[in-house]
């Protein structure tokens, strides 16, 4: 099986997770994309979906999926559901690489857990080898990244790209992440900083994990 066919495989594994008649949290990126659709070709009935960026709400409502926003919760969600860039043996994930993180974290927080949904290539055993992305403020990026020097990192302004709030983003080379939670709740302290692309505070609790012999489950 190829990456996608993985991704594909997750996608359809995460429909076991959706309560029926529920609103739900949904992610961003290729992974989840195949969710959608799975979503959409198995005839999942839903209420509704809290939605983490203008591209999956499109595939969304392309599929006629309801698009709710969070002032129109009655309460949690029960289950939200993303991809990542890396996950570790603790749940805990670099997200961002589709540039959609601020939202995705917003979503994951209204949320009662988090199934991560990724192939293989995906687990870590310590995260860092992907470039982290912080979301920041334009006049804070150089101040943030000379933070992200005196740790060791190296931030990168990704070129041409502007989130869906309007923000840049930096690309943090050179981290080796042994301890997620701190470093998390140390940058989420720097002026500037709108999100850090680590997800420790909200980590997975259910990862399906794609390989070449199956999904796996991971519990944490
Ligand atoms: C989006 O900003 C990211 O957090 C994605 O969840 C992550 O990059 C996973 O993307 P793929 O499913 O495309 O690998």
């Amino acid at each position: 099986m190829n990456q996608d066919e993985l991704k594909a495989a997750v996608g359809r594994a995460a429909l076991a997770y959706v309560p029926a008649g529920a609103v739900i949290g949904v992610g961003t990126g290729s992974t989840v994309n195949h969710f959608i659709d799975a979503l959409a070709s198995h005839g999942v009935a839903l209420s509704g979906a809290v939605s983490s960026s203008l591209q999956s709400t499109q595939r969304l409502l392309a599929h006629g999926i309801r698009v709710l926003q969070p002032g129109e919760l009655e309460g949690r969600l029960p289950v939200y559901i993303d991809g990542a860039d890396e996950i570790d043996p603790r749940g805990c994930m670099i997200k961002g690489g589709g540039a959609a993180l601020t939202r995705e974290k917003i979503v994951a927080d209204l949320a009662e857990r988090f199934v991560c949904i990724a192939d293989v290539s995906k687990q870590v055993p310590v995260l860092g080898r992907y470039p982290l992305p912080v979301e920041v403020i334009e006049m804070a990026a150089p101040q943030v990244a000379r933070r992200f020097a005196a740790l060791g990192g190296d931030a990168r302004l990704r070129m041409g790209v502007v989130t869906d709030n309007g923000h840049p983003i930096l690309d943090v080379h050179g981290l080796h992440i042994e301890d997620p939670p701190a470093l998390e709740t140390e940058v989420n302290q720097w002026p500037g900083v709108v999100t850090v692309g680590i997800f420790a505070r909200h980590r997975a609790r259910v990862c399906l994990l794609g390989t070449p012999a199956g999904v796996r489950t991971l519990d944490f």
